[in-house]
């Protein structure tokens, strides 16, 4: 579960990026966080994943205060940020090694999962390249593979299915959702709003920094009095700002 209570983030005391932004997300479903280009998804993500610091507010995960006791909350989740350029010098394996040693997974373990996750998505013939070789894809799968080593109970990706081929974004949306049916958090951002509907339990809309709406698809359908699809009901929502 992330517990987020009247977050507020100015960039440069001048954009409003977060704007009282309180929102709970629990465990056992999938939460999709919607907005358009420039909404404050990353900029929320990034205080959730302690990445950047709030103005105010308070973040729990799964309890934990991630400004508080930054250590515990993070050994939680797993952050994919939205941009995989990193550690391109590093050969993949090495980059899986690395994350798995900064999480103590025990040896025989982490082969078990480097292997399961490489053959998930066909990255077992990569693992031996440097990263910056890779396609963007690639790097978006191994930033996934290298998060979900230590087998984090709470996921939070930002916009990652951004990159991936059909197959892989497959494999990915299925872990997602065996993850959120195993009983843990599963928060990522996406603008594919035919993604969200498919794949949500439940969406948070933003936009300017504000959340406009928080429920399942029924109660959004319900809300707006709408037949609609989801991505109508957005763009109707978002223009009225
Ligand atoms: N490092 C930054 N410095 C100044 N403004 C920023 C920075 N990062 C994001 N912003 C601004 O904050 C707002 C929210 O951006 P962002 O969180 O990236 O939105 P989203 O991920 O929904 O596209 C936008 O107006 C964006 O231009
Ligand atoms: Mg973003």
């Amino acid at each position: 579960m992330i517990e987020l209570i009247k977050v507020n983030k100015s960039y440069s005391g001048i954009v409003k990026a977060v704007d009282d932004l309180t929102l709970t997300i629990p465990e056992g479903q999938i939460t999709g966080f919607l907005g358009p280009n420039g909404a404050g998804k990353t900029t929320t993500i990034k205080i959730i994943a302690g990445v950047l610091n709030a103005d105010s507010g308070s973040i729990t995960i799964n309890g934990t205060d991630i400004r508080e006791n930054p250590l515990e909350a993070k050994i939680q989740f797993g952050y994919v940020p939205d941009n995989p350029d990193m550690f391109l010098r590093l050969k993949g394996m090495e980059y899986l090694n690395f994350m798995a040693d900064m999480y103590n997974v025990e040896s025989s373990l982490r082969k078990d999962r480097i292997q399961e996750l490489s053959e998930s998505f066909e990255m077992e013939a990569a693992l031996n390249d440097q990263i910056q070789s890779y396609s963007h894809g690639m790097r978006q799968k191994i930033v996934i593979m290298g998060v979900l080593i230590h087998d984090p109970s709470v996921w939070i990706l930002d916009e990652p299915m951004t990159g991936l081929d059909p197959k892989s974004s497959y494999t990915l949306k299925e872990m997602m959702k065996g993850h959120a049916a195993a009983g843990k958090t599963v928060f990522f951002s996406t603008h594919v709003l035919e993604v969200a509907e498919k794949l949500c339990d439940k969406v948070a809309i933003i936009n300017k920094g504000k959340l406009l709406f928080y429920g399942t698809m029924d109660e959004i359908r319900e809300h707006f009095r709408s037949n609609g699809s989801l991505e109508k009901i957005f763009l109707e929502l978002t223009e009225n700002e």
